[in-house]
């Protein structure tokens, strides 16, 4: 007996630890495309809304299997939230999709990203341009007492190609309003304004036409993009944040970075 105790002793000790292993908490799966997720925060991890960090799952080699993923939670959250997309053949989300509750994730404790308001000079109206999973840092940001304290006006327009993907955004607004001690420091400020391009939804087209033609300014009521008081942070895929900063670069905003704040700034959704 005291044989088999020693023996059960000495294997637990050879089961591989992960290094910066947290245990998920939730998975909520939206589409077949798109899940969220949240892990325990590791006690070290310090960030600013809006930043992102390396995360994954062990490979089958042995080896960790990291990719950049935004955190969708605000900075001051006891939890770390991920917004993900699935590509079913992508190497790691098409593991991670099948994460459950208990699991362990590695998360790589050092942020960075230049959708932080540190990279932006004072404003008065906040943009949030986002297309499908390029809604996670603004996910943080709409929920960071800092961002009400710097800006009069946020405005989160989110672009997808169906309404079932606008859900997540969707039903986040919905809960800040809800919540008594958000809803007390976002007040009026915070305007969601999501848009459909396959699917019929109130809104619909891609945000660049809407820019463009004017939609967006007439539904909105807003006075064209002036660089003294609009601020822009952009987050979607390539052809987006090419399209977008072409628009907002041709209304006289500049780019900006952590070390030399402008107008606006942007950063590529990411896929794992
Ligand atoms: P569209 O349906 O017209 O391609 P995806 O699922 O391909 O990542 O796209 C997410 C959303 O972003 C879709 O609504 C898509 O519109 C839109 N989109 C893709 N590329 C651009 C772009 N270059 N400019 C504006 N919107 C875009």
């Amino acid at each position: 007996m005291r044989e088999q105790q020693n023996l059960d002793k000495t294997k637990a000790q050879t089961v591989p630890v992960l290094p910066n292993a947290q245990t998920v908490t939730e998975v909520v799966h939206y589409t077949d495309q798109l899940f969220s997720f949240k892990v325990t925060r590791p006690v070290s991890l310090r960030f600013r809304s809006g930043e992102f960090v390396m995360i994954g799952l062990m490979g089958d080699n042995g080896k960790p299997l990291l990719r950049a993923y935004s955190i969708a939670s605000p900075n001051w959250d006891e939890e770390l939230e991920f917004y993900s997309i699935k590509v079913p053949d992508g190497p790691l989300t098409s593991k991670l999709q099948n994460i459950k509750v208990g699991d362990e994730v590695i998360i790589r404790p050092k942020p960075v990203g230049t959708l932080v308001l540190d990279a932006l000079l004072p404003g008065k109206r906040m943009y949030f341009l986002a297309t499908g999973t390029g809604l996670a840092p603004f996910a943080s940001l709409i929920r960071d007492p800092e961002l009400y304290e710097q800006y009069d006006e946020v405005i989160l327009c989110h672009t997808c190609r169906e309404v079932a993907e606008l859900k997540y955004g969707a039903d986040l607004v919905q809960s800040i309003k809800d919540d008594e001690l958000m809803s007390e420091f976002v007040g009026d400020k915070l305007t969601y304004y999501p848009t459909t391009t396959r699917e019929d939804s109130p809104h619909m087209g891609r945000i660049t036409d809407l820019l463009k033609d004017g939609t967006l300014a007439i539904d909105l009521g807003l006075p064209p993009f002036d660089p003294k008081i609009d601020r822009v942070m952009i987050c979607g895929s390539m052809g987006l944040n090419t399209d977008i900063k072409e628009i907002i670069e041709a209304a006289g905003l500049d780019e900006g970075s952590n070390s030399q704040p402008a107008e606006f700034v942007v950063e590529k959704a990411f896929v794992g």
